[in-house]
Parts: structure tokens; C-alpha cells; sequence
């Protein structure tokens, strides 16, 4: 029954769905035959276009809006004339412009920003599987948020000269440069910059082939940015695992720039994660608590030591299944600019030590993370002990990095091993195989030595 329901309302969808393309392409050929039955072929202007340009052609035609911000009304006709939108004409996004009564204009808008929120409306009539996207993008979220620099369609496509595959043409032209320019600067000097930037290529990435041009969501959510990687790399899991002992766990537990980015400074992040749901822990819509809560466990400020650690998982596990909220260690770089700047292959970090060692760099940085309500991290400082403390063993207890952590006697075993030039994959093997087993006999000492209620050894 239930299917049989389903299924109907699937077949009224796609056919609403049908009249509504239909009456789209109708409306679409309807402007294009006027528009061009009134030109001549080519990338010409229609009649009633070089009417509405006569005026608009003019660079000092402008208005003054309510608020005192002026509108600049020049519309550059040659570049209209070559954009993809020459075919439907002025009047496919201003139909509410008729030459009779125009001028004046009708705008409301209060400022400059107001006008381009309004107009930019129109796109949904001919693009409304991308507007559809965009709606689920964080860069959308931001705007319902009230962020006043937030792109709309016509931030990222300037509306009278939106030309075939733009955005493509020149890395340089790449609209996301205007928002992000620190990160374009490393992009434009990476392994794939500079081969995106020769003449033809576009086998390597530019911004929208890692986050995607209208669905962009937070880089750091989920593994879509690192699923874009594989699906271009597809044999990178199996080439790491020629050298790098249990490869798969690495790409979870270590970001891929953390080491592609040979220059970049290496932090541990702790990411709040929920071990029922299996996923990471999301500040609640409308209630934010995590920096609250954070702030009253660092009660000096200094950072979340061990102890503060555990009073703020206390503090998320108290109406819930106990331990429910644990925290999963990831190895990231620093800065977001730091995770564009990829280097060729044979720069990347290869040396075990350089994070297997005890005291080794990326360890030394750490916060503490959760996710927030429009999918970026909130994080908050730790103190590297965190890492090394008996009392958080439970919590971080998925993060057996060597070396970096605090079970001592795994280093010394990992030191050996590697010493003793034990092979890889045999030495892989027998290496977890040894520090599982070690790791979940600390973890029961460390039960045994809470439920003394003894002082936990550091
Ligand atoms: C693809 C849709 C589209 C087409 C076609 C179009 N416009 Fe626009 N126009 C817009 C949008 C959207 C805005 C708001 C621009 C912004 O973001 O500021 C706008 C703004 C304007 C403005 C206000 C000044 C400005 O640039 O913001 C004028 C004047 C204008 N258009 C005239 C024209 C004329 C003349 C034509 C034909 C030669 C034309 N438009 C074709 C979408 C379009
Ligand atoms: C005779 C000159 C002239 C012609 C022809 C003309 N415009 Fe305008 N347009 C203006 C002036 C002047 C303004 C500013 C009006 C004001 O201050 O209210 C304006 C304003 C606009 C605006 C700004 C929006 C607003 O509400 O103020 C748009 C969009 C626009 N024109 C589009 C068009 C289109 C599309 C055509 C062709 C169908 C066209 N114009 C033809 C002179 C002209
Ligand atoms: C009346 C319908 C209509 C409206 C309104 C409209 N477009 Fe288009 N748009 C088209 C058509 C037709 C094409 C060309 C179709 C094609 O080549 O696939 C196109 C193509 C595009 C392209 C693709 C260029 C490429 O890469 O080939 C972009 C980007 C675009 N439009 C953006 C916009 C934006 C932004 C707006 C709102 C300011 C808008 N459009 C409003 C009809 C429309
Ligand atoms: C943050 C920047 C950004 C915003 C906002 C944005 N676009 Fe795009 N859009 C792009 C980029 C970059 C491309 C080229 C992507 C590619 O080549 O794969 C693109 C491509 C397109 C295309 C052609 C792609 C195709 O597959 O044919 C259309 C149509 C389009 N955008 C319409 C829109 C509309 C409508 C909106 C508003 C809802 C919008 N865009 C908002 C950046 C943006
Ligand atoms: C090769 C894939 C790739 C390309 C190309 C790429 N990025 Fe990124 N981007 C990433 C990765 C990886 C991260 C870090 C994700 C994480 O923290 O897990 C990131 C993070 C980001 C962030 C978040 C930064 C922060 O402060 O946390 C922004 C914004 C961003 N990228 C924008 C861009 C822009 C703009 C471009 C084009 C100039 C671009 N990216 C090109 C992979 C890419
Ligand atoms: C008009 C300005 C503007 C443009 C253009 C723009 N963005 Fe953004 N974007 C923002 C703002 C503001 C944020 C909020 C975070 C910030 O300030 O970095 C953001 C956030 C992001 C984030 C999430 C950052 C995080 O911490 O995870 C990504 C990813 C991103 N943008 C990618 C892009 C890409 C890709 C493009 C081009 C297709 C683009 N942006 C174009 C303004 C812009
Ligand atoms: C522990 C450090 C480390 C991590 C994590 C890592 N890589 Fe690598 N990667 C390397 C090193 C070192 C090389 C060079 C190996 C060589 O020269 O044999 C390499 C080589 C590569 C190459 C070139 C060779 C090939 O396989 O095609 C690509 C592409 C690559 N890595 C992509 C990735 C991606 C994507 C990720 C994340 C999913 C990632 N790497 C994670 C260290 C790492
Ligand atoms: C759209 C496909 C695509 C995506 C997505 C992509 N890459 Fe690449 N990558 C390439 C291409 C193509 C090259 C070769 C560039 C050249 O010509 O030198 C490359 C080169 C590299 C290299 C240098 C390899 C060498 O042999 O020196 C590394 C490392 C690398 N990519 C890592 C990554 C990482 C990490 C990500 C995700 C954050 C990523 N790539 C996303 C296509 C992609
Ligand atoms: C960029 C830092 C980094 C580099 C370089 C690195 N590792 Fe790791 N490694 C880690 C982290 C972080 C973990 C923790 C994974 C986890 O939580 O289980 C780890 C885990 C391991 C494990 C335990 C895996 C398991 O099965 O649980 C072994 C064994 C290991 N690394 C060996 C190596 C060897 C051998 C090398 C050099 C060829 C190397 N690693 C290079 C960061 C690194």
C-alpha cells in the first residue's frame, strides 16, 4: 500500500515536473525565436536589446538608492552580445521592464545588496536544478544567517556576460578568487595549480572539482573532499600501501595534506564523535553549548587539560548512554590556505619519525572539535597532555599514534621494529597486531586503576 502510494505520487512528480520543463523549454524558445527573428545571425543584438542598450550602453547611467547607494545601470553590450544569454534577450530576466512606462524604474531595494538579492530571483525560473544546490550549500546557509558577503548566482556569474564554461577558461577567472584569495594564492602555486594553469589542461582540479560549484558544504564535514581525491586517484590507496604500513587506517586518521603539504604546520584535531549514531557529534540546532561548556571546564583559560577534557565529555554524555560521546583523533594541517598548498609526490612526508617520534611536531598543537550549525568545526585549544594523559585514554582511545601518544612502550617496540628492519607488510602485521594488544591492556589497566580510584599514572 504504502508503495503503491509512493510510487503514484513519484509518477504526479515527474510529470508535474515534465509540464513544468516543458513550459521552461516553451518559454525559453518562445524568447530565443523573437529575440533572434529580430537579429541578424551571430552574436548580433536583437531590436528591442539594442533599444534597452541605447540607453544602458552609457558607463555614467546610474540611480540613487534609498539608502544612498548608487546603482551603476551600465550594461557592457558587447560582452552581452557574446554571452549565452544574448539568445533570451533583456527581457528574459527583466520581463517587468516594458518601454512604455520605462523609465522609471520600479526597484524597491533599499541598497545595492538588496537589489542584487532580489534580482538574482529570476535565475530560479530557467536553473532551478541549480538553485535547488545552491539551497543546500553552506554559502546559502551563511546568507539565511544574515552574512552580507555570502555569493548569490550572480556573484559567481556576472549576469550580462555569463559566457560558455567561464568559470573554466582561466584559473584566474575563477570566481571563488574573490572571496577566498588566500586560498587561491596556495591553489594557484600547487601541484595542481600550476598544471591547471597550462594551457588546455583540465584534467587537474580547480576549486569546484574538490567541493563541488553549488552544493559546496564545510571542507572539513564528512569525507566528500577526500572521496573527490580517490575518485580522480584511484589507485592511491594501493600505491600507499606499498610503503605505508595499514594505509587505509592513515587516509582515516591523517588528512591527505597533512602530507602532501610538505610546508605546512601539523596539528591533532579531537573531534566530539557519537559512538552510537557512529557519527560526529553536531552542536544542536538554536542551543549552542559546546563553547559554553568548553569555557567552564578550562576554568583557567589555558586550554583543556586532561581533566577539564573529561568534565566537558561529562558533560555531553550526562542525560545519555554513558561514554556515548567519545573523541576520534585526526592529524590535519593547520590553516585552510596551508590544505591547498600540495606539492609534488616526491616531496610529500614519507619519514615514519616524523610523526612516530616521541615529542614529534604535529602532536604538539591540539583542539578539541564539534560540529557546527552550518557544518564548520567549532574548536577550542587543548594542551598537548591531553594526548599523553592516562585519564583520557578511554575517549582517545581510537588515536593509537605512536610516538605521539602516550604509551611509551609502543614506541619503543615501534622503534625496534623499525630498527630491526622488520618488512612491510609482515612488520604492518605483526606491529598492529602488537599494539592492539598492548593498547587494550592499558585500556583495562586504566579501568582497573579508576575503579581504585587511584591516581592515574602518567
Ligand atoms: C540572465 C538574466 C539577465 C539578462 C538576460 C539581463 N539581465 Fe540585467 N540584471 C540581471 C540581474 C540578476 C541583475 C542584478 C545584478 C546584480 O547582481 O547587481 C541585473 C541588473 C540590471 C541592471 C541594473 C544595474 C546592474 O547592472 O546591476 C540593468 C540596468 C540591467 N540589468 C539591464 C539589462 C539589459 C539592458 C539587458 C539586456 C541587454 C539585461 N539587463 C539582461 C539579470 C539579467
Ligand atoms: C530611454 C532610456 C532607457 C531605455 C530605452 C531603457 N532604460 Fe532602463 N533605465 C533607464 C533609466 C534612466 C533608469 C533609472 C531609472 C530611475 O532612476 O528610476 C533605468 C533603470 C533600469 C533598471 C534598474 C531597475 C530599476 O527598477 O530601477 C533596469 C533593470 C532597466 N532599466 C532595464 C531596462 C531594460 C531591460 C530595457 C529595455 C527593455 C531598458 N531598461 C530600457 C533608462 C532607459
Ligand atoms: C529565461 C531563461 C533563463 C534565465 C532567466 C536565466 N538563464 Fe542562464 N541560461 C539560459 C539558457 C537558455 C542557457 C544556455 C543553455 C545551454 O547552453 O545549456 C543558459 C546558460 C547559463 C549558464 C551556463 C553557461 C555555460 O557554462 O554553458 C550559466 C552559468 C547561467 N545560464 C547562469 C544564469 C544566471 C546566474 C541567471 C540569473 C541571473 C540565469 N542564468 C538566468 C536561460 C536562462
Ligand atoms: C560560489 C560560486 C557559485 C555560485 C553561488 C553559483 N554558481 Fe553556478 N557555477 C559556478 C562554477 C564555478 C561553475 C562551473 C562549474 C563547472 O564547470 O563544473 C558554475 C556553473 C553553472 C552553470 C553551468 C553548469 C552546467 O553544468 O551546465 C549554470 C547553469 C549555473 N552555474 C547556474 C547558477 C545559478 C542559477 C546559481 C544560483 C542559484 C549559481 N549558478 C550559483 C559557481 C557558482
Ligand atoms: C585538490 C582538491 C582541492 C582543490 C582544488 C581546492 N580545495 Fe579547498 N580544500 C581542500 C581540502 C582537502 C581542504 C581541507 C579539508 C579538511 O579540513 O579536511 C579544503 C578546505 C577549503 C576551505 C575551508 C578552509 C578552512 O578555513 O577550513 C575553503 C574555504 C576552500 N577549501 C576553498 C577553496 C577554493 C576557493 C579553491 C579554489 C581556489 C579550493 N578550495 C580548491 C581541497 C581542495
Ligand atoms: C562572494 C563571496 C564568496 C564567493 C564568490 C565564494 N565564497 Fe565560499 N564562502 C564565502 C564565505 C563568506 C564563507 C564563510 C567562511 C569563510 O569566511 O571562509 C564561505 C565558505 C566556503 C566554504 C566552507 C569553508 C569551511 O570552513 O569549511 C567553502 C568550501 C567554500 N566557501 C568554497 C567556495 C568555492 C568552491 C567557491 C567558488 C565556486 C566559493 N566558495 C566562492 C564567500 C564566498
Ligand atoms: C602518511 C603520509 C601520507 C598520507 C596520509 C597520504 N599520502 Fe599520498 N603520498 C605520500 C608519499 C610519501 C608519496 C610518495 C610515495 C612515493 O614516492 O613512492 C605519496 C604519493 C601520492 C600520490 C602519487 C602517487 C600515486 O599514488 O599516484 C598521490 C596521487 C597521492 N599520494 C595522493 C594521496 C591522497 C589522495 C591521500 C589522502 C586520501 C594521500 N595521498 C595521503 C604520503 C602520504
Ligand atoms: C579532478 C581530478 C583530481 C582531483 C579531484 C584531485 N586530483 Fe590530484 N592530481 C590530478 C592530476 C591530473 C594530477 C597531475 C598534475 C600534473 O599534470 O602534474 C594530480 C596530481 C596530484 C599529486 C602529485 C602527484 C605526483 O605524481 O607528483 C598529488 C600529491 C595529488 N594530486 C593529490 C591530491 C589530493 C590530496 C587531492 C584531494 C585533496 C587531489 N589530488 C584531488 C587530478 C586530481
Ligand atoms: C603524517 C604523520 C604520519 C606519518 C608520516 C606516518 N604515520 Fe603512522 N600513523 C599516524 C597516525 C596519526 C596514526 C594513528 C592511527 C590510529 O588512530 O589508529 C598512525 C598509525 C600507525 C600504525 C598503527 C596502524 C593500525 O593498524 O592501527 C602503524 C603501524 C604506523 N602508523 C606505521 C607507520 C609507518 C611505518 C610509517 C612510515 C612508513 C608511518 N606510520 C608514517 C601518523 C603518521
Amino acid at each position: 500500500m504504502a508503495i503503491c502510494r509512493s510510487k503514484a505520487s513519484m509518477i504526479g512528480t515527474k510529470f508535474h515536473a515534465d509540464l513544468v520543463m516543458a513550459a521552461k523549454l516553451a518559454l525559453v524558445v518562445l524568447l530565443a525565436v523573437t529575440n533572434l527573428t529580430a537579429r541578424a545571425a551571430g552574436n548580433a543584438l536583437s531590436e528591442l536589446d539594442k533599444q534597452c542598450l541605447s540607453c544602458h550602453s552609457a558607463k555614467e547611467l546610474a540611480k540613487k538608492l534609498a539608502n544612498g547607494e548608487t546603482l551603476t545601470l551600465h550594461v557592457p553590450a558587447q560582452e552581452f552580445a557574446q554571452s549565452v544569454h544574448n539568445m533570451i534577450g533583456c527581457a528574459g530576466c527583466h520581463a517587468d521592464v516594458t518601454l512604455n512606462d520605462h523609465p522609471p524604474g520600479k526597484t524597491k531595494a533599499a541598497g545595492t545588496r538588496e537589489y542584487t538579492l532580489a534580482l538574482t530571483e529570476v535565475c530560479r525560473s530557467c536553473h532551478a536544478d541549480k538553485f535547488k544546490l545552491y539551497e543546500g550549500s553552506i554559502h546559502a546557509a551563511l546568507l539565511r544567517d544574515g552574512n552580507p558577503i555570502a555569493p548569490v548566482c550572480t556573484d559567481c556569474h556576472r549576469p550580462h556576460a555569463v559566457r560558455a564554461k567561464a568559470a573554466r577558461e582561466s584559473i584566474a577567472d575563477v570566481p571563488c578568487r574573490n572571496c577566498h584569495g588566500s586560498i587561491y594564492d596556495a591553489y594557484a602555486e600547487s601541484v595542481h595549480g600550476k598544471a591547471r594553469s597550462k594551457p588546455g589542461n583540465t584534467s587537474a582540479p580547480i576549486c569546484a572539482d574538490c567541493h563541488r560549484a553549488h552544493d559546496v558544504s564545510a571542507a572539513a564535514a564528512g569525507d566528500h573532499v577526500k572521496d573527490a581525491c580517490l575518485a580522480c586517484h584511484q589507485g592511491a590507496l594501493a600505491s600507499h600501501q606499498t610503503w605505508l604500513p595499514n594505509a587505509a587506517r592513515h587516509f582515516e586518521a591523517v588528512s591527505c595534506p597533512a602530507c602532501h603539504a610538505p610546508a605546512a604546520k601539523r596539528k591533532v584535531d579531537l573531534r566530539l564523535y557519537d559512538s552510537v549514531a557512529q557519527q560526529r557529534v553536531a552542536e544542536k540546532a538554536g542551543v549552542p553549548q559546546f563553547e559554553s561548556r568548553a569555557r567552564s571546564a578550562d576554568a583557567k583559560g589555558a586550554g583543556l587539560d586532561a581533566m577539564a577534557l573529561q568534565s566537558l565529555l561529562r558533560e555531553f554524555n550526562r542525560d545519555g548512554i554513558d561514554n556515548r560521546t567519545t573523541l576520534r583523533g585526526r592529524l590535519e594541517v593547520s590553516t585552510g590556505a596551508e590544505a591547498h598548498q600540495l606539492a609534488a609526490a616526491p616531496q610529500a612526508i614519507q619519514d615514519c619519525t616524523k610523526c612516530h617520534r616521541q615529542g614529534a611536531d604535529p602532536f604538539q598543537s591540539v583542539t578539541v572539535s564539534i560540529v557546527g550549525p552550518d557544518g564548520r568545526p567549532l574548536r577550542y585549544g587543548a594542551q598537548q597532555e591531553v594526548l599523553n594523559s592516562m585519564i583520557s585514554v578511554d575517549s582517545v582511545g581510537g588515536f593509537y599514534a605512536i610516538g605521539g601518544t602516550r604509551i611509551k612502550l609502543l614506541d619503543m617496540l615501534f622503534a625496534l621494529a623499525l630498527l630491526s628492519g622488520i618488512a612491510v607488510p609482515a612488520g604492518h602485521l605483526t606491529l598492529s597486531w602488537l599494539f592492539r594488544r598492548y593498547a587494550k591492556k592499558i585500556h583495562e589497566q586504566d579501568a582497573a586503576t579508576r575503579s581504585t580510584g587511584a591516581e592515574a599514572p602518567k
